[in-house]
């Protein structure tokens, strides 16, 4: 099957990874919007016309689902590519589920952008699963942006550690009156690709639902197409676009380890 994959810039590969961990013998279209990043600081309007142009590039390939791997960009436009295209979408948002099997004492902040912070469909969200606000909100206005330059060797890794603290740098003040703060929900896909960094930053634990959007894609599949999966099968790599007007490249599927040694 086609499985088409967007995100403003890597941050989606978090996600890549677990779907090929899981599907590894589908052929994946990763389209990445550099020239339109950050997504975060991007109002409603802005990005449902780049997610329209997006799932134009990647209906051009004949793609069989969509998975939208950035939270701004679902909250923000997902509902209107399901209400004007065919295909089968999966979003990913907030990781608040975890409230249903929460920790004994755990207390959670949620990080992530500002555009999926007042989006909403965030809101919605939060009404249905933590209706007592019991998790805490953080925006961050620049973290995606310094972890895309990191990756592209923009800027060095010591720079990005101390980006990343600077950044997180209120947390602590949240911690000095949430003793009990334990964990930091990922909300942005491109976090977990600096989720040690996060955890030194801010001494908490994190979490991001990665696995969960992987399986809920191999069910869709499933459900539609009477998908199986021989798992054994690997294919060589995937096609990137790192912009829009760029040509799709292959890159081998090594080239995620990047992505494992960022931090
Ligand atoms: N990775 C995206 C997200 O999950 C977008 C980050 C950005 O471009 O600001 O929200």
């Amino acid at each position: 099957m086609k499985i088409g994959v967007i995100d403003s810039g890597v941050g989606g590969f978090s996600v890549l990874r677990e779907l090929y961990q899981l599907m590894p013998g589908e052929e994946y279209f990763y389209l990445s919007d550099q020239e339109h990043s950050p997504y975060g600081d991007k109002d409603t309007e802005y990005l449902r016309k780049r997610l329209f142009v997006l799932c134009d590039e990647l209906l051009a390939q004949e793609v069989d689902l969509i998975v939208i791997a950035c939270h701004t960009a679902t909250a923000q436009a997902i509902e209107a590519l399901r209400a004007n295209y065919q295909l089968p979408f999966v979003g990913i948002e907030p990781y608040l589920n975890v409230l249903k099997h929460p920790q004994d004492g755990d207390q959670y902040v949620v990080l992530m952008t500002e555009s999926t912070s007042k989006s909403s469909r965030f809101h919605e969200l939060r009404e249905r699963l933590d209706p007592n606000k019991k998790i805490n909100l953080f925006a961050c206005k620049k973290l995606a942006s310094i972890i895309e330059a990191y990756f592209h060797d923009e800027i060095t890794a010591m720079h990005c550690v101390q980006s990343v603290a600077l950044e997180l740098k209120h947390i602590e003040n949240l911690k000095s009156s949430l003793p009990q703060l334990t964990t930091a929900i990922l909300g942005c896909t491109h976090y977990p690709l600096v989720s040690r960094q996060i955890e030194a930053a801010t001494g908490l634990k994190t979490i991001f639902p990665g696995q969960a959007i992987a399986k809920r894609v191999k069910e869709r599949l499933y459900s539609l197409f009477a998908y199986s999966t021989a798992s054994d099968i690997h294919t060589d790599g995937f096609h990137y676009r790192r912009k829009v007007s760029d040509p799709w490249q292959h890159k081998p599927w090594k080239y995620l380890q990047k992505v494992a040694t960022i931090g």
